[in-house]
């Protein structure tokens, strides 16, 4: 049996609303995505795209709050529209990835509109409304992750409603088969227009304790402070919130959806520790979801000796069957060339495109696109405004494809971009990084269409080699008579790897490429390299 596409597919993440403005509204829209699919299939060289949430929203969170699930939102166009880029991914061999939002509606979704009209409203039962407690407060201690107590009063009906992000997201009923019946029908809708699966916004939160027991606190506060540091949400265990053990029973419905179309794949958002809990959202019998991010190297420590403990723990928690992945950003999360730096950027290319797994790669990561600082008064994200965290604006301002004014993501004469435009994109952009043989852009390319040529990097297995010099880490892949080496030096001084016999075939300093080693290799700091073994 052939490997199903996802396991040697490359997957790029597209925020719909800042990758390219093809009507000079300042917004990102599907005709301007269609309009950078040959970029994407034929001079990047992926495999699929994943575009977030795309559909009709007042857009509080930016789209994860869907008011119709079976629509465009007008500003990013229409199901024309939507089907002309199907055509066109078709046309260059781009799978379509859409992410599908269970958990949470918005609160002018006809669904809720129907649900908070009264208590025998028939959707009443449709999101999880429940008494004021004993004592007159909310129902339990639930938070939600966006701040604040995750029930909203609604004094019209004498109900708390659940919101687990924000008041204007309200959680839906899935124990409620009418839910998980109208839930299924979304997933046929698009995938009837032809989509190849789907990433799970936040998966695990959709089943909950029936009982909405109070959540334990986290860890006891010894007084010495730094527990206050925590922050309110973390500092509660969630044990009763989110991930009860019925979630279980919706995840093998939902495959079942997904087997009536051939090879439909899907990916959960789940943020998950326990490694016992992680893998147990793919299925005791891999009837579950076909996979579940790993989001551990956005937050590992980046040195060799970490990032092998981490490589080497994943293979060993996966069971029989399943297969890895890998990101290193999204629009969650600060950009990665933000947070680790320039040399960092090339050298988690090669390890993201080059180790076992799927990878997906947060659109402008390819440039090494970093952020503006976004002080918390100016930002749109409703979390950058809470304050708590960095906010997610930085991470998602428009993709910059030249020099112009608004790094051609809008045309020049457009006011202005919803996001500001980097003010780097004068020189990092998609257009300038083309022509320069050393850019990160054309790194990216070319440990793509070496992925793409290689059994063993696609799909072969993983080696970790030992006795490497502490900065550096290494692997073979292996497939049959296909294989390569990929050593890296995360270190910030030049290693010596011996025993290596081969031609470098990709580097992350370019120079280097085609050059024959025979026994000793020198790396500079922070070089990467891919051997095609002699
Ligand atoms: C997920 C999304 C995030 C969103 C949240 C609520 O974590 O990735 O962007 O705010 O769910 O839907
Ligand atoms: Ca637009």
């Amino acid at each position: 049996m052939p490997a199903p596409w996802w396991q040697s597919a490359v997957i790029y993440q597209i925020y719909p609303r800042s990758f390219a403005d093809a009507n000079g509204d300042g917004i990102g829209d599907l005709p301007g995505v269609t309009s950078k699919v040959p970029y994407l299939a034929d001079v990047l060289g992926v495999d699929a795209i994943w575009l977030s949430p795309f559909y009709p929203s007042p857009q509080k969170d930016f789209g994860y709050d869907v008011a119709d699930h079976a629509d465009i939102a007008p500003e990013y166009g229409t199901l024309d529209d939507f089907d002309a880029l199907m055509a066109t991914c078709s046309e260059h061999g781009l799978r379509v990835i859409v992410d599908f939002v269970p958990n949470h509606t918005s609160d002018q979704h006809r669904w809720f509109l129907e649900s908070r009209a009264s208590r025998s409203a028939g959707k009443r039962d449709w999101y999880v409304w429940a008494d004021r407690a004993p004592d007159g407060g909310p129902p339990s201690n639930w938070l939600s992750v966006f701040g604040g107590s995750a029930w909203e009063w609604d004094a019209e009906t004498g109900q708390y409603y659940l919101h687990s992000f924000l008041t204007s997201q309200p959680d839906l009923n899935w124990r409620n088969p009418e839910v998980r019946a109208a839930q299924h029908d979304v997933l046929r809708f698009w995938l009837d227009r032809g989509v190849s699966g789907f990433r799970i916004d936040v998966a695990h939160f959709i089943a909950k304790d029936p009982e909405m027991r109070d959540n334990p606190a986290a860890i006891a506060d010894d007084g010495d402070g730094w527990f206050k540091e925590l922050g309110a949400y973390d500092a509660q265990s969630h044990l009763y919130d989110k991930g009860h053990p019925d979630v279980h029973g919706f995840f093998r419905e939902l495959r079942k959806v997904f087997d009536d179309y051939p090879d439909t794949y899907s990916i959960g958002e789940i943020h998950e520790d326990d490694p016992r809990a992680w893998v147990s959202y793919l299925g005791a019998q891999g009837d579950e979801l076909h996979q579940v991010f790993d989001f551990s190297l956005l937050y590992a420590p980046w040195d060799a000796s970490a990032l092998r403990e981490l490589l080497d723990r994943q293979e060993a928690i996966l069971p029989e069957g399943a297969w890895p992945n890998h990101v290193l950003g999204n629009h969650d999360e600060p950009r990665f060339a933000f947070r680790r730096g320039a040399d960092a950027a090339r050298i988690g290319a090669m390890l993201l495109l080059t180790s076992r797994g799927t990878p997906t790669l947060y659109y402008g990561d390819e440039l090494g696109m970093t952020q503006p600082v976004i002080p918390p008064e100016d930002q749109l994200d409703p979390w950058g405004r809470a304050g708590e965290v960095v906010g997610r604006d930085g991470c998602r301002t428009p993709m910059q494809w030249d020099g112009s004014v608004h790094g051609g993501f809008s045309a020049p004469g457009t006011a202005s971009t919803w996001l500001p435009v980097h003010p780097d994109h004068v020189t990092r952009n998609v257009a300038t990084q083309l022509s320069d043989e050393d850019s990160i852009l054309n790194l990216h390319r070319r440990l793509l269409a070496a992925r793409k040529a290689s059994p063993a990097l696609q799909l072969g297995d993983y080696l970790p080699l030992d006795g490497l010099p502490d900065g550096v880490l290494g692997w073979e892949r292996i497939s049959g008579d296909d294989r390569r080496v990929v050593l890296l030096n995360l270190a910030t001084r030049y290693e010596f790897v011996d025993g290596v016999h081969g031609t470098i075939e990709v580097a992350t300093t370019v120079h280097r490429e085609h050059e024959r080693v025979t026994g000793r290799l020198l790396l500079a700091a922070h070089e990467g390299v891919v051997v095609r073994p002699a």
